[in-house]
């Protein structure tokens, strides 16, 4: 049995809104309201990086767990938008908390996917080796998106979230973890430039390749929607219950008509949905810790309630936890 024993999150102070962006691109609020849902976003200073937010939302599920950081024997961090190249932000974040010389690793590249994925993989990993495991996810994305491509820039914002993980029981049981990747919808949503294929070049750098996401938002919203809410009815039926039971499904916060349609092709009330993308944006894999966080810290998760966490992300992967509070 795996249990998260501690929560964290973390964003930073600098809003930007809506109306911020429309000084800066060819945008308005209105119509990144009525897209997306969004409202504002955060984003890290010019001092802060993915380390820095990784650290503060790391330290408070620690705190929340009772624990220092001698006491973790592994982490896995959960970005796209890592500290450095190499090596992972995991290892650099096990040296920032002062841990001891536990393994860590990092999951790159799943998108906003990866946090449930880490928790899947912990959970795993606790299955086989009584360990305490801190799971983070976190994106610094401001700093690496193409600030003039008004159709990406708008959706992004800065964040991170973090949970510590222990045999046993805790806050919450992890009852079940279901997830699954289609490989060939790879380029539905895919940042090229700076792997093998496609190296970083003077040349690619000038054209601003490496900021360049190319995402293809009609067919991401459709794959996410079948995905996210299929991925829920799966883990549901793994632990034998029905979405009367669920108090609260907490999914990535990509943009508010995917949430509605996940919660409406389920059956869901809008109070059985959590929701926080108009204060936030998309943070990728910070996003469904973030929320995890703020929605037990606003006192809205209560003992004995059942919480489906839901992701998708690049790859094309998803994920759902069924969360036992
Ligand atoms: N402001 C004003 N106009 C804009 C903006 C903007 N920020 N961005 C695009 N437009 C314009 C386009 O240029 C286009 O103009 P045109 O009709 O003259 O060509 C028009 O708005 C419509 O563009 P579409 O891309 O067709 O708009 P759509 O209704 O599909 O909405 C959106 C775009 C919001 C991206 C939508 O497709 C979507 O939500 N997709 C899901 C993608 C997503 O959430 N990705 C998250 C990242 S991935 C992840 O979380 C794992």
């Amino acid at each position: 049995m795996a249990a998260i024993t501690g929560f964290g999150g973390y964003v930073p102070d600098r809003v930007m809104t809506n109306d911020d962006w429309s000084k800066l691109v060819d945008t308005t609020d209105e119509w990144i309201t009525t897209r997306t849902g969004i409202k504002e976003r955060r984003f890290a200073s010019d001092e802060e990086s993915t380390l820095d937010l990784s650290a503060m939302a790391a330290e408070r599920a620690l705190k929340d767990a009772g624990i220092t950081a001698d006491d973790i024997d592994e982490i896995i961090v959960a970005t796209d938008t890592p500290e450095v190249y190499t090596p992972d932000t995991a290892s650099l974040l096990q040296h920032r908390l002062g841990c001891r010389n536990v393994p860590t690793y990092d999951l790159g590249g799943s998108g906003c996917a990866g946090f449930v994925q880490g928790v899947d993989v912990a959970r795993s990993r606790i299955y086989f080796e009584p360990k305490r495991i801190l799971v983070v996810g976190v994106e610094l994305i401001s700093r690496l998106l193409d600030p003039t491509d008004r159709a990406i820039c708008v959706l992004f914002g800065d964040a991170a979230g973090a949970v510590v993980m222990s045999p046993g029981a805790g806050q919450a049981e992890v009852l079940a973890v279901l997830s699954g990747t289609d490989g060939s919808k790879a380029d539905i949503l895919t940042l090229q430039t700076g792997g093998t294929r496609h190296p970083f070049t003077a040349e690619a750098a000038a054209r601003g390749d490496h900021q360049r996401l190319d995402m293809n938002g009609r067919e991401v919203f459709r794959e996410a929607v079948h995905h996210m809410s299929g991925v829920v009815e799966q883990v549901l039926q793994r632990i034998d219950k029905n979405l009367e039971d669920v108090a609260l499904i907490i999914p990535h916060q990509a943009n508010l008509r995917i949430i509605d349609a996940v919660g409406k092709k389920l059956g869901a009330s809008e109070n059985q949905v959590y929701v926080n993308v108009d204060r936030y944006g998309n943070t990728g894999s910070a996003s469904v810790p973030l929320a995890l966080w703020e929605a037990r810290e606003s006192g809205l998760i209560n003992t004995g309630d059942l919480v489906v966490l839901t992701a998708f992300g690049a790859g094309f992967h998803w994920a759902a936890a069924a969360l036992q509070f």
